[in-house]
């Protein structure tokens, strides 16, 4: 753990059809870390995981893991640092036909040749690790929202991954869920020495467990630094953020003529 750099974004640009996302985005991930990455909605976090984990291409520039650069592997590597890499989706479906069990199995039975006795203990050690073990053989639907996503983070780890990626691991949880979330993405990285990225608008919860936060706007990064960096910074565009007021830097009017001369004005458009 330490200095190390697992993930290196150098110039990614990135746009769907319409519009660009990234223009210019660098950053570093480091590895063993804990690392936030922050924005509004609509800035491209769930994009950026796409690209970090192969599902999307960047246009320009470089991703690079293990200093090997994404854009470079054939799909069979492509395959196999996947398997490196865990996700846990907002939505983090699971199957809803098969328990608690068989979800959390599903990927080794998907991916390795394992025994079933193997594949029991660790489907176990698992449900263990997220305190689930009790509920292995509970439906989806019988399970909270809460419950639901520790059981897919269960799945999620299940392959052993050295990477871990959430996506909004926090949102529609009531605080002592969160509480738990949080507590268990600490407790993975530390115990399994995983590299862990958190994108979320969650700001004040995810800093109290990040090592490093990013902060992006439009496309690029705007802040970077320890929590304690930035809970001190004087940037109006970071304290708007941090503070979440609606004053500052960051439009909440959609751009609009001078609002005297539309009161005014005759034969505006109502
Ligand atoms: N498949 C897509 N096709 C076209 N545009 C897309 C697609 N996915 C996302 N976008 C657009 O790209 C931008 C970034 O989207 P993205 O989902 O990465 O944002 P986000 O930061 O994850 O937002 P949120 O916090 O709401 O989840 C948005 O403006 C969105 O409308
Ligand atoms: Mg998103």
């Amino acid at each position: 753990m330490g200095d190390a750099t697992l993930i290196r974004l150098e110039d990614v640009h990135f746009g769907y059809r319409s519009h660009a996302v990234f223009s210019g985005l660098t950053m570093d991930i480091p590895e063993g870390e804990i690392t936030a990455i922050m924005g509004p909605s609509g800035t491209g976090k769930t994009t950026l995981l796409e690209l970090v984990t192969g599902q999307r291409k960047a246009d320009r520039g470089r991703v690079r893991i293990h200093d090997r650069d994404l854009g470079s592997l054939s799909r069979s590597e492509l395959y196999r640092l996947r398997r490196e890499m865990g996700l846990l989706f907002q939505d983090g479906a699971l199957f809803s036909d098969l328990s608690v069990y068989e979800n959390v199995a599903f990927p080794l039975r998907e991916h390795t040749r394992l025994s079933n006795t193997l594949i029991h203990h660790l489907v176990l050690m698992k449900l263990e690790a997220v305190g689930l073990r009790g509920a292995a053989s509970l439906h989806p639907s019988e399970l909270s929202g809460g419950m639901a996503r520790r059981v897919a983070l269960a799945r999620s780890i299940v392959l052993d991954p050295l990477m871990m990626f959430y996506d909004e691991p926090l949102v529609g949880l009531d605080p002592i869920a969160m509480g738990i979330i949080l507590r268990l993405i600490v407790h993975l990285n530390q115990t399994l020495g995983i590299t862990s990225v958190i994108v979320t608008h969650d700001v004040k919860e995810v800093l109290k467990i990040a090592d490093h936060g990013y902060i992006l706007s439009e496309g690029r990064v705007v802040a970077r630094g320890r929590p304690s960096e930035l809970a001190q910074s004087r940037d109006p565009w970071v304290r708007q953020f941090l503070d979440g007021s609606p004053d500052g830097p960051v439009p909440f009017n959609y751009p609009a003529r001078d609002f005297a001369q539309d009161l005014f004005s005759a034969g505006v458009a109502t």
